[in-house]
């Protein structure tokens, strides 16, 4: 998909129902609010940089990696799995690109916060696979994609973007906000799978099993190797169909979207000072949440 990047501008952060949006995602909001879900749809949903790209390409080859092989190599995976809420003119939406969809299940991706996701969803009582990171290295890798992503906001410099982090000041809104809600949702509604990039990175085999029981599938161990090998980092940095280098609204000359995918690398961009006065704050927003997360493995 070719982006007309040279009439694009960044946006301007505006507060929308609470949450900090720019107009890229709530433009389709009518359209996206009555978004008409089928009961097999699976959505992908994370805060911006947690892991939705991972996970997308998990779920991806787990379903059609044997019966489409062809479809890793030659669909970028923003089509193989659309972001439901976003619009960029003269390109399909994603809900367009959802809709459109003939492939059984749908997979979706969202970065909404829980109380945006579209009711038919929780109607059609759809599975969810909410991915969560350390709010650490969550900054980081987005402090990093907003310098390459022309529809992102203008970062500024890094400790002025680790304070409006913060204070919810990025798109989608607050990250605490956003991991506690899921967790919270999942606490009433069954269907939730909410899962951590940390676990993810420590143990891939594990968490491809607990994906499978989820999701209910038994896929033969030789597919489940095949899923393990193609989402090891490095194969999907070279991977141009997973690795966003066919999209032009991105630089990736100044950040590439599979950047360093690690976990700790937050420890080569805070400062001991930083570090503390996020941990103060920190403790007082998680204070009130069984939610626990690691920041190094
Ligand atoms: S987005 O734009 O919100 O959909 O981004 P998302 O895919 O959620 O997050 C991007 C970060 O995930 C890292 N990533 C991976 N890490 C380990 N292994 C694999 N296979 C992998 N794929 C993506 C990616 O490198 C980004 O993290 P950082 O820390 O910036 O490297």
């Amino acid at each position: 998909m070719s982006f007309p990047c040279m009439e694009l501008n960044r946006p301007e952060l505006f507060d929308f129902h609470g949450v900090s949006m720019t107009h890229y995602f709530t433009d389709s909001w009518d359209k996206v609010q009555n978004f008409k879900a089928r009961p097999d749809d699976i959505v992908i949903a994370t805060y911006a940089k947690a892991g939705t790209t991972w996970v997308s390409q998990i779920l991806d080859l787990l379903y059609f990696g044997k019966s489409d092989p062809g479809r890793q190599t030659s669909i970028p995976i923003y089509e193989r799995v659309p972001f439901l809420e976003i619009r960029i003119r003269n390109v399909p939406t994603g809900a367009e690109l959802a809709e459109k969809m003939t492939s059984v299940p749908r997979i979706i991706k969202t970065h909404f916060p829980v109380q945006f996701v579209p009711k038919s969803f929780w109607e059609q009582n759809c599975k969810l696979i909410y991915v969560a990171r350390n709010a650490k290295d969550n900054v980081v890798s987005y402090f990093h994609f907003d310098r390459m992503n022309i529809v992102q906001p203008e970062p500024g410099d890094w400790p002025s973007y680790l304070q409006r982090f913060q204070e919810g000041k990025v798109v989608f809104g607050s990250w605490y906000n956003h991991v506690k809600g899921w967790w919270e949702k999942k606490q009433t509604y069954g269907n939730i799978h909410y899962m951590f990039y940390e676990d993810l990175a420590e143990d891939t085999a594990q968490e491809i099993e607990k994906i499978c029981s989820f999701l209910n599938i038994s896929p033969m161990q030789e597919e489940k190797d095949h899923v393990i090998k193609e989402v090891a980092f490095d194969t999907m940095k070279k991977n141009k169909m997973a690795n966003y280098s066919t999209i032009s609204i991105m630089d990736l000359k100044i950040s590439p979207f599979m950047r360093k995918g690690k976990v700790s690398d937050w420890k080569n961009h805070f400062t001991v000072a930083q570090n503390e006065q996020f941990d103060e704050v920190y403790q007082k927003k998680m204070a009130n949440t069984t939610l626990r997360f690691r920041t190094e493995i």
